[in-house]
């Protein structure tokens, strides 16, 4: 585990890929030539850090990525002929840690494109697509659980794409921009019928998860059209 395989799809006229990091591309992250990536507070407000990190930590948190065996990590880069622009990652964590039974699977999602300029062209939208798409066709995971901090509408509209319904609010988690701000737990459930089952277990879905069943169904159609994984 570690690092996901590659997939790629388009958004737009934009190719995109999914695939491992470098030790390499980690300054990228941080390339004040490019903005300065997580060292700006716009990328960074609500993903509840407040230090900026350097090239060092990058390196660091890479080892640790590659290392770790309950997390699948991609970063996402934007192919423009023979330039690869690494623009962000996209992530499951935490995977299998949840649940006492060791039947139930699940993950806690996380991405970010710490490129403001690519914000608002589709590109989160269509990358957690395929990454729903991956944790429920190729790794058997029955939940994708998720948390958005209050303020940060492109989080939940673009992971609502994917059938990420709301389940909970945690109340003043954390201080933004001068406000505290409650943050919203969302999840996300396999709707292929071995799963739907097992984690219903003769329980009634309500009409809310029935709602995106349909949806992440769609949402695994059009990845098994539109992604390729080579
Ligand atoms: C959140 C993030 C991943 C979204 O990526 P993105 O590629 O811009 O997302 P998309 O373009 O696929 O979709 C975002 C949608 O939300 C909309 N949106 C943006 N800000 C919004 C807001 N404050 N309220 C409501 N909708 C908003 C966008 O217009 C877009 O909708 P549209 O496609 O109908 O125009 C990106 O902004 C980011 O990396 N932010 C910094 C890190 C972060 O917050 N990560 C998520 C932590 S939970």
């Amino acid at each position: 585990m570690a690092f996901g395989p590659i997939m790629r799809f388009k958004v737009g006229d934009l190719d995109i890929e999914l695939a491992p990091l470098t030790h390499e591309s980690m300054s990228e992250f941080v390339n004040l030539s490019h903005g300065g990536g997580m060292q700006r507070h716009q990328v960074t407000r609500y993903l509840g850090r407040r230090l900026a990190p350097t090239v060092e930590d990058e390196h660091e948190w890479f080892d640790k990525t590659r290392a770790d065996r309950t997390s699948i990590v991609w970063g996402i880069w934007v192919i423009d002929g023979n330039e690869r622009i690494l623009i962000g990652n996209s992530a499951l964590n935490g995977i299998g840690e949840d649940g006492h039974t060791g039947f139930i699977r699940q993950a806690t999602s996380g991405s970010m494109i710490f490129r403001p300029e690519y914000w608002g062209k589709g590109i989160a939208s269509a990358a957690h697509k395929a990454r729903t798409w991956y944790a429920f066709q190729h790794l058997g995971l029955h939940r994708i659980k998720s948390a958005v901090i209050h303020g940060n509408g492109g989080s939940s509209k673009a992971l609502g794409r994917s059938g990420y319904t709301f389940v909970y609010t945690e109340r003043n988690e954390t201080f933004v921009d001068g406000r505290l701000r409650h943050m919203d737990c969302f999840e996300c459930l396999n709707p292929l019928d071995l799963f739907w089952r097992q984690w219903w277990n003769g329980d009634k879905p309500p009409a809310e998860s029935l709602k995106a069943r349909r949806l992440t169904r769609g949402v695994m159609a059009w990845a098994e059209e539109n992604v390729t994984l080579p």
